[in-house]
This record gives structure tokens, C-alpha cells and sequence, in this order.
């Protein structure tokens, strides 16, 4: 029997991808050896709601000095992040020598404004390729995974925070119970643990089944999160969907009975139950269109080869490992994958071996068609590419459903 990673209670397995290679793992063309594969499937605990991977990868494999995901790769989410900062400086940092740690900092694009800022900070990032980045801009950086025992010792060196910040890590954490130990060591008594994380209804609204791979260990909903926190002595005080990233939701905990929870908790969990999100049906119809989209887009493309057209994608996100394994997309069907990270380029993609080329090889020539593989950056990518549509280029989608546009 399977069991659910925070309450012990049984696991019900709803989706199975199959083997799948590490979704950030890029491969240097000269070295095609072994490669990590796991069995990539999804389960809902029967008691908290909390849907979560089967499979544990063991972090080092993911997080390391080859990490080549940056978050400052999109104008967007800088924007985003700045705005988060903001949000900080002007409500829970206005304190006296106050201090904010972030779980899974990156390259410093939050970072970088209370730096800027002169307000007390350390990112906690074990990625060291990253973490140098954000440090070379006098960002404050620990190379660790937080843990309990890294926030003892933060809390001894640096005293309480009043904000521990987290933003697309704490759902890549399957050791949660460490992690909120942590927080309890940490956070100042009135303090706030504010995460952010893709919200499973905008995934299953969305049928971005793409959002599920290696590295995203959670999906995490109002109902499963307020469960959880529960569960460490902590409340749900406040919950705000965003728009980034295809729809996460910002969830603010508190220590229990310590800030008064908004109205905005209540309404999102009597939303998720009045429309049985957790529930094994919801999750089977969500299933249902996942198959329906990939037999979709592998008709799509095997027509377009055959028609003679050039394909390539845009965008090598570690949401495509999932997209190209799952559905057998190789070199033969899309020729190479466009993308403006440095440490991606030049590599062959994991599991499908398709090539990652820049961004000045998109426009020589322009394809055919373009598979959007980075369609959460869609507007901030088809706005800057209208030059590409300008010349008979076509996008194609497959999140909410197979498109061509
Ligand atoms: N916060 C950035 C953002 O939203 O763009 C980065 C998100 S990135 C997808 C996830 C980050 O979490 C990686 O940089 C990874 O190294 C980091 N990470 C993984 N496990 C961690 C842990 N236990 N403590 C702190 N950071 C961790
Ligand atoms: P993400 O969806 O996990 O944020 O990853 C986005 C990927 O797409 C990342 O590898 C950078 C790449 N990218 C581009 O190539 N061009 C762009 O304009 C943007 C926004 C992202
Ligand atoms: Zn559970």
C-alpha cells in the first residue's frame, strides 16, 4: 500500500507517466550513457487531500552545481518578484533590524530589491551554480538545503525572521515535516512563513499535466495545505491566487492562533469542496483530457513531419521532459528546442535527446510552427516573437488543449 508522505494515510494512485529521466537533467551530446529514470506517478491521500509523486528522487541528483534553471529568464517574473519585495518592505520588514530568509532564493530575483534596499536577508539555495549567481550581486546566500538542523543554525547565528519566504520550492520538498520544524526554529512568534506554489486547480482546470515531474514532489491545494500546517502547529492565515507560472496560489501561514485568517482561506476551500477537487472523479476526468492531449499533439506533429514542415519548440522548461517522454517526442518530430539559458544550450534534452539551441537560431529561418513547451511565459514570449507570426509562423499549444494559433 502506498501512503501519503505527510499523514501516513493511504495514497490512492490516479496518473502514471512511466519512467522519466530527471526533468532538469540536460545532456552534453558527447556523453550519452546511462541516464536516472524513475516511475513518474501521482497519488491523493485518502485522508488530507494532499496529492503528491510516488517516487522520491534523491535530491542531489536534482539539486547541484549543474542546476541550470535561472528565474530572473523571464521579464515577467522579475516584475513579479519585485512587486513581492515590495510587499515585504512596506508590511512585515518595517521592524527595526528585521530579517527575511528565503527557502530556494535561485538567482536573487527577489533577493536583489531588500539587498538594494540594505534590509537584513539570506537566501538558503543549495544549487550552488545559482546561489553564485545571486551572491555576485551582493546577495546574502547559504549553499544548503534547508532542513531543521539549517534553521537551528541560522536562528543561532542570525537570530529570528520575520519572514520565511519560499516561491516554486517548498512543493519540491518531500521532507515537509523538516522543513516546518524548521520554521517553527526560525520564524520570529508573530513572524510569517509565506510559499507560493502551482495550485492543483488551476493544473487539473488547465489539464497541465506538464506541471508533474521529478522536481514538483507536491500539488498542493487550500484543503491539503491547511491540513498540513495543522499538523505542525501552524494556520492558514491567507491565500491569494496568482497568475504566474499557470496558476499558483500564495499561501501565508502564521503560528496557531496568532493572526486573525481572511475571509479569502474559507472561500477557497468551501470553492475546492463545492467542486470535489480532491476527490479520485475529479482527478480521473483530469486524466482523461491528459490522454486526449497527448494523442492529440503526437497526430499534430507526426502530420507535420510528414507534410514536409518544420517544427521546433520554444522553450527547453523542465515541464517538457514530462511532455516529450510521455508522448515519444524526439528529434524526428521537433528538430531542436529554442532557449535563452546559457547552461541549456548546446545539450540534448533528457530522455528525448532533442537539442537545445539559442535564441538567435529560432529566427534562422523561422520554422514552420513552434511548439510552446514555455507556454506559462506565453503573452511575455508572443508578444516579443510577433516577428515570427508577422512571417506565416504558427504557435502550437497543447495546455488547455491542442491548438494550433
Ligand atoms: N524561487 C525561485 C523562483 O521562484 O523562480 C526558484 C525556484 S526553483 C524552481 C526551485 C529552487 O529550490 C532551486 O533553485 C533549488 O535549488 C531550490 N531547493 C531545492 N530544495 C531546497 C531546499 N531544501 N532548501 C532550499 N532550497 C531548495
Ligand atoms: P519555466 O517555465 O520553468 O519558467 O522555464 C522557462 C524556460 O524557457 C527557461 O528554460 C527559459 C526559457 N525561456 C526562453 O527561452 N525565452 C523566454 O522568453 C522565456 C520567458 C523563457
Ligand atoms: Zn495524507
Amino acid at each position: 500500500m502506498l501512503s501519503c508522505r505527510i499523514c501516513g494515510g493511504r495514497l490512492h494512485e490516479f496518473i502514471d507517466f512511466g519512467q522519466q529521466p530527471l526533468s532538469s537533467g540536460l545532456l552534453e551530446p558527447e556523453y550519452l550513457g546511462d541516464e536516472f529514470f524513475f516511475r513518474l506517478a501521482v497519488g491523493v491521500c485518502g485522508d488530507c487531500t494532499m496529492v503528491q509523486l510516488t517516487e522520491e528522487v534523491p535530491r542531489h541528483l536534482m539539486f547541484n552545481s549543474h542546476y541550470p534553471y535561472l528565474s530572473s529568464g523571464s521579464s515577467v517574473m522579475r516584475g513579479h518578484f519585485e512587486e513581492t519585495a515590495r510587499h515585504f518592505l512596506a508590511t512585515e520588514l518595517t521592524g527595526k533590524d528585521a530579517f527575511l530568509v528565503e527557502l530556494g532564493c535561485n538567482d536573487g530575483v527577489m533577493l536583489r530589491a531588500l539587498a538594494e534596499a540594505g534590509v537584513r536577508h539570506l537566501g538558503v539555495e543549495p544549487s550552488q551554480s545559482v546561489a553564485d549567481i545571486a551572491r555576485r550581486q551582493g546577495i546574502r546566500v547559504a549553499t544548503e538545503f534547508f532542513q531543521e538542523s539549517t534553521a537551528a543554525d541560522i536562528r543561532k547565528e542570525e537570530g529570528h525572521a520575520q519572514v520565511i519566504f519560499a516561491a516554486n520550492t517548498i512543493c519540491h520538498i518531500p521532507y515537509l515535516d523538516s522543513i516546518f520544524r524548521g520554521v517553527d526554529e526560525l520564524l520570529a512568534p508573530d513572524g510569517v512563513f509565506v510559499f507560493e506554489d502551482p495550485y492543483l486547480a488551476d493544473i487539473v482546470d488547465l489539464a497541465s499535466f506538464d506541471q508533474i515531474y521529478d522536481e514538483h514532489y507536491y500539488f498542493f491545494s487550500v484543503s491539503s495545505v491547511s491540513a498540513m500546517v495543522e499538523r505542525f502547529g501552524f494556520e492558514l492565515v491567507d491565500v491569494e491566487r496568482l497568475s504566474v507560472h499557470g496558476g499558483e496560489v500564495r499561501y501565508t501561514i502564521a503560528r496557531a492562533g496568532r493572526r486573525t485568517p481572511a475571509p479569502a482561506v474559507a472561500e477557497l476551500l468551501g470553492q475546492e469542496r463545492a467542486r470535489g477537487l480532491s476527490e479520485l472523479a475529479t482527478l480521473q476526468g483530469f486524466v482523461a483530457r491528459v490522454e486526449r492531449a497527448r494523442d492529440e499533439l503526437v497526430a499534430l506533429l507526426r502530420r507535420l513531419r510528414d507534410e514536409g514542415r518544420t517544427v521546433v519548440g520554444y522553450g527547453a522548461t523542465a515541464k517538457s521532459a514530462t511532455v516529450a517522454n510521455y508522448c515519444g517526442i524526439g528529434p524526428d518530430l521537433i528538430s531542436f528546442i529554442s532557449d535563452t539559458t546559457p547552461n541549456k544550450q548546446g545539450r540534448l534534452t533528457p530522455g528525448s535527446h532533442i537539442p537545445v539551441r539559442s535564441r538567435a537560431d529560432f529566427e534562422n529561418p523561422y520554422p514552420d510552427y513552434a511548439l510552446l513547451f514555455a507556454w506559462n511565459h506565453a503573452e511575455e514570449i508572443i508578444a516579443k516573437e510577433q516577428q515570427f507570426r508577422a512571417s506565416g509562423g504558427k504557435w502550437i499549444r497543447y495546455v488547455p488543449d491542442v491548438r494550433v494559433l
